[in-house]
């Protein structure tokens, strides 16, 4: 996510806020820059593409730039490819309002438009930059304070923002407003700060505020009024915070992987938001039109590890919802396999990183034999994110913990709207359906928090499994999918074997490894296949195995089978795997803690395989 940051007060800005931005490093970027006001003068903007250290070197670490107000910004692209042009902060041409931005303005394009009617021009292809000429439209318009500007734009915004914006009339001051992005500030011996994140200001002060949703401040030197949408002034009470710096990165959290399962709800909203518009999906930005669509005969879906799981889960949806055969594969093979593809085919490489060699190279072999690409991917700018003919960004976030979780389910939301989207093209569904799959995705994120509020039942189980030996994992159709998710989270972080299989390929073969004790997970979210799995589940509990059930509430009858049972809310059958994941990512977490190891970046694993 990006970082924000701002100071006003008695010493040069400057150093503060590349101190600041440095903090929020962990975050991820790609690009940053700062802007600083030295009294009545004219505000210098400077933006640099790449690390920070860029950016300081371009300042001078800061002495260059004298000034004792400011506003700085470390990018992670969701909107426009990482750019000097695209970094913040961004500004009206006359200079009236510089401003920087967290977040993501879903409706940006609808109000650029209106901008350009208006006589705006743009320079970077950012939603921030539109964010920054509506507030600077309405301040014309209506004459008023910066605030009654920024709460006319807060009124027509559609999205997240967290926003710090300095205005010409108004030397030494800032103004900040926030809708679901994090923001904190903050004061110390006349001074002032903002920031995204507790950790780039724990250095100067420990007394913070937190603005709330909807809500905007006016920042002056030592000084901070807050004010509702209603623009009536709002007493706010300080905190103190007692975290250290590291703990602050974590936002408290004992690991980033436990932090990024818990982001997982807005990662999800987020991806469906970025394609949704009045109930319905729109790929037009992907170049996905009805005709293209109509014209795929088949689909080849191509990534590794936890991406390649996505794979699987989305062939049983598209196959089902749209009628369109799929064929999963993993990169490593696909690049050597010399595939026989169809010309209308459509190959999809889904990949966090955008990096992963065999990936890339399975991209590549697919375009050297002329056949359509989709990138399903989370970093803007990326090497398959660049190669592909389409890009489904999926808005996740930088995601810091070598095990995938928050990655992974906006990679399965991305595969449920091409299912959707697709089925409803190819007249696979009525409209009657489309519409209902979609309220149901809309109702996913509401689901995993339900999910994490019982996280606590899992740590207790996960206790016990810490000198397990072997660990199965067992499904069938999308719950084999989601078992083979779980087993890697399992043995990538707790280093305990596991096995996924599919629940009626037991008997032959590895069910002679059942011992007394052995721990097998059946996934049961499947009606039809509910009482199939059961019945394996069964044949290996006669031959001693501990048995966990993991289902929809209401099955309560698997009691009477299993040993341990976790249930999760109900959903539609083909979205059920974005709900049972989770309590498989807290278990593998939980026995990985409970085994005090490395969670966040286990023994021989990178985040991104960019070497075969
Ligand atoms: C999963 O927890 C691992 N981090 C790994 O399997 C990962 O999913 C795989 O390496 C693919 O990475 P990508 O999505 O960046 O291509």
């Amino acid at each position: 996510m990006c970082g924000i940051v701002g100071f006003t007060g008695k010493h040069q800005a400057a150093p503060i806020l590349l101190d600041g931005l440095s903090r929020l490093e962990y975050r991820g970027y790609d690009s940053a820059g700062i802007a600083i006001r030295d009294g009545e003068k004219e505000t210098e903007v400077i933006k640099a593409k790449g690390r920070l250290k860029i950016l300081a070197e371009k300042t001078d670490h800061g002495a260059s730039v004298p000034g004792t107000c400011g506003i700085g910004h470390t990018r992670w692209a969701t909107h426009g490819e990482p750019s000097t042009a695209n970094a913040h902060p961004h500004r009206s041409d006359d200079g009236n309002v510089t401003a920087v931005h967290n977040g993501i303005i879903e409706n940006y394009q609808e109000l650029k438009e209106k901008l350009l009617r208006k006589g705006y021009v743009f320079h970077s292809s950012t939603d921030t930059e539109v964010a920054v000429k509506l507030v600077d439209y309405y301040y014309k318009k209506y004459e008023g304070t910066p605030v009654d500007a920024i709460n006319h734009a807060m009124v027509r915004i559609r999205g997240s923002y967290a926003l710090a914006l300095m205005f010409k009339d108004y030397p030494e001051e800032i103004f900040a407003a926030r809708k679901d992005s994090p923001m904190i500030l903050g004061t110390e011996n006349g001074e002032s700060y903002i920031a995204s994140d507790v950790p780039a200001i724990l250095k100067y002060t420990r007394n913070v505020y937190y603005i709330g949703n909807m809500e905007m401040a006016r920042v002056k030197k030592g000084e901070i009024t807050f004010y509702n949408l209603d623009g009536e002034e709002i007493e706010k009470q300080s905190r103190v915070i007692e975290w250290d710096a590291e703990a602050a990165e974590k936002a408290g959290y004992e690991h980033f992987m436990m932090k990024e399962i818990h982001e997982q709800p807005k990662a999800v909203e987020d991806t469906l938001n970025s394609v949704l518009q009045d109930g319905s999906l729109n790929l037009e930005e992907m170049g996905f039109t009805e005709e293209i669509i109509n014209n795929i005969s088949c689909i080849y879906i191509v990534a590794c590890g936890s991406a390649w799981h996505v794979g699987m889960t989305a062939q049983y949806v598209i196959e089902d919802m749209a009628g369109i055969p799929v064929r999963v594969e993993v990169a490593s093979e696909f690049r050597y396999r010399k595939p026989l593809l169809d010309k209308n085919g459509l190959v999809i490489i889904i990949s966090q990183s955008g990096e992963t060699a065999d990936s890339l190279a399975a991209l590549r072999e697919a375009k050297e034999k002329g056949v359509r690409t989709l990138a399903v991917v989370n970093v803007v700018g990326s090497s398959i994110a660049r190669e592909a003919d389409h890009v489904f960004y999926t808005l996740a976030g930088p995601e810091i913990s070598v095990a995938t979780t928050k990655a992974y389910s906006t990679q399965l939301m991305a595969s449920y709207i091409l299912a959707i989207q697709f089925a409803f093209a190819k007249k696979h569904i009525t409209e009657e359906q489309y519409k209902d799959y979609i309220q149901e995705l809309e109702t996913i994120p509401g689901k995993i928090k339900r999910i994490l509020e019982d996280k606590e039942r899992l740590q207790w189980f996960a206790a016990k499994q810490v000198n397990a030996r072997d660990v199965f994992f067992i499904g069938r159709g999308i719950d084999y999918a989601v078992s083979l998710e779980g087993s890697l989270k399992m043995k990538e972080i707790s280093y305990i074997h596991s096995e996924a299989y599919p629940a009626g390929e037991l008997k032959h073969g590895t069910i002679s490894l059942i011992e007394n004790g052995t721990l097998v997970i059946g996934v049961l979210t499947q009606p039809e296949l509910f009482e199939k799995t059961v019945s394996n589940m069964v044949e290996c509990k006669s031959r001693g195995a501990y048995l966990m059930g993991l289902t929809g509430f209401g099955n309560y009858n698997i009691e009477d089978t299993v040993d341990f049972t976790v249930y999760i809310p109900g959903t539609d059958p083909h979205f059920t795997a974005s709900l049972a994941v989770v309590p498989l990512q807290l278990l593998g977490y939980y026995v990985s803690v409970a085994r005090g190891l490395d969670v966040d970046k286990p023994r021989n694993l990178a985040k991104s395989v960019t070497v075969e």
